[in-house]
């Protein structure tokens, strides 16, 4: 069965204290979802600290980035087995933050996905294209060559161990939402890729999130759009009832694709 997932890209938000607070409060709230995996990312700082209230629950933890090294003078630099160690399951790659903001290459997300599956964390690989990439006809370019650089060091038996979510980078942040049709285009290809190196079996069972200004009032158009599989979520994440009815909005369609 393939899995659907709601994950909460915290980012560089929430102290300590309203981190715990608000996972405290999401975790109970949250508790009626039988189908729907939700993972909350937070900082670093907070992610231990979450994990003890997380274990008594059924939502899962990730962390937003970490070095392919296992240990060493990466001063500012988190390992996954750090990341292992402070509770997470997952951890979010190339992100667009990461790749626009750090100048993380293709080549060191690559790194990273090796290094995450070594350690035996679920990466969530982000892809997507910029606006003027998009706006140029070049978005099955990028999508292809990020997938597969990232993939080329995944094989078949560990796929189902890693997370696509589609993030169109001209979404991300700015309240301009893929329409249903752009993201279901994009998460076909991403398929037919998937599709292409590991056969049709194995594609079909992977979970492909799309990104990037998802609320509530668009939900549930997207998650209704073939090979939408969840969300990974931002903005909305950081407001407590946005974030339920977002992961309300998968739960019901799971519920209704049953019935
Ligand atoms: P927004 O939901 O704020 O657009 O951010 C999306 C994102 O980057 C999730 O990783």
């Amino acid at each position: 069965m393939k899995k659907y997932i709601v994950a909460a890209n915290w980012k560089m938000n929430n102290d300590v204290r309203p981190s715990v607070d608000f996972a405290v409060s999401l975790s109970k709230n949250l508790l009626k979802l039988k189908q729907t995996e939700v993972i909350l990312c937070p900082p670093f700082t907070s992610l231990f600290h979450i994990s003890e209230i997380l274990k008594v629950t059924s939502l899962k933890l990730g962390g937003q980035n970490m070095y392919f090294e296992k240990s060493g003078a990466f001063t500012g630099e988190i390992s996954g087995s750090m990341l292992k160690s402070s509770g997470c399951q997952y951890v979010i790659l190339g992100h667009s933050e990461r790749r626009h903001i750090f100048n993380e290459s293709d080549e060191m997300i690559q790194k990273k996905m090796t290094a995450a599956l070594e350690i035996g964390l679920k990466p969530i690989l982000c892809l997507g294209e910029k606006l003027e990439e998009r706006q140029s006809g070049a978005t099955h370019n990028v999508l292809e060559r990020q997938f597969k650089s990232a993939f080329s060091v995944v094989s078949g038996d560990r796929l189902e161990s890693c997370v696509i979510a589609y993030e169109p980078v001209w979404a991300i942040g700015t309240g301009v939402v893929a329409t249903p049709e752009q993201a279901s285009e994009a998460h076909q290809f991403i398929r037919e890729l998937l599709k292409k190196q590991y056969g049709s079996e194995k594609a079909e069972l992977m979970t492909i999130l799309y990104g990037g200004s998802v609320k509530p009032s668009n939900a549930k158009t997207l998650i209704e759009a073939k090979d939408i599989d969840g969300f990974l979520v931002g903005g909305a994440s950081l407001i407590e009832q946005d974030f339920i009815g977002i992961s309300e909005i998968v739960e019901r369609h799971l519920i209704a694709k049953e019935t």
